[in-house]
């Protein structure tokens, strides 16, 4: 957990963010920290020699978003804990529903965790997103 109140967390979310959103992904800076930050729940994932290396939000609506893993540590099941540990925050939160506005690239990454699409496609910082939202019972999610 993270704590956006504190400048040494906000600082590594905020480079773990530039470094995948804005030179990666060539997202405006002025979209990748927003208004938003201040009131969500944030995590940060952590090697064992203490590298921070991926992030994600959780907002007080049951937004996930800023899902982000460095490029050089992906495909390793960093984003996968750090989505499980997303949807296990905002569930002991109350919140509900659980959605996320994914990239269309990362639309089977949200599906293997039991996201489904609810919404047209749309963009944003000229990347497809489609809004995908979890199924509601985890015994279901389990059951699939
Ligand atoms: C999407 C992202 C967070 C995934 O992180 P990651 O650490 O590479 O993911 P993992 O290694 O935990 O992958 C978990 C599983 O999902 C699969 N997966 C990963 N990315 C995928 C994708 N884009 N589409 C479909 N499946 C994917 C993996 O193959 C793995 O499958 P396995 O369990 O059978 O091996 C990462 O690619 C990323 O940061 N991308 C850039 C930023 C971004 O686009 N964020 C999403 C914004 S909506």
């Amino acid at each position: 957990m993270a704590n956006w109140q504190q400048a040494e967390d906000r600082h590594l979310l905020s480079s773990i963010r530039r470094e995948v959103f804005v030179e990666e992904q060539r997202v405006p800076q002025e979209i990748v920290l927003d208004a938003h930050d201040a009131k969500s729940l944030h995590l940060l994932a952590c090697t064992s020699d203490s590298r921070f290396i991926g992030c994600v939000r959780v907002m007080p609506t049951g937004q996930i978003g800023r899902m982000a893993v460095l490029l050089p540590c992906r495909g390793a099941g960093i984003g996968a804990h750090l989505l499980q540990a997303a949807i296990s925050a905002a569930e002991d939160a109350g919140l509900e529903p659980i959605f996320l506005h994914a990239q269309r690239h990362a639309e089977g990454f949200y599906r293997r965790f039991g996201f489904a699409p609810t919404g047209d496609v749309f963009h944003e910082a000229d990347i497809e997103h489609i809004k995908m939202t979890l199924k509601n019972a985890p015994d279901e999610r389990i059951a699939q």
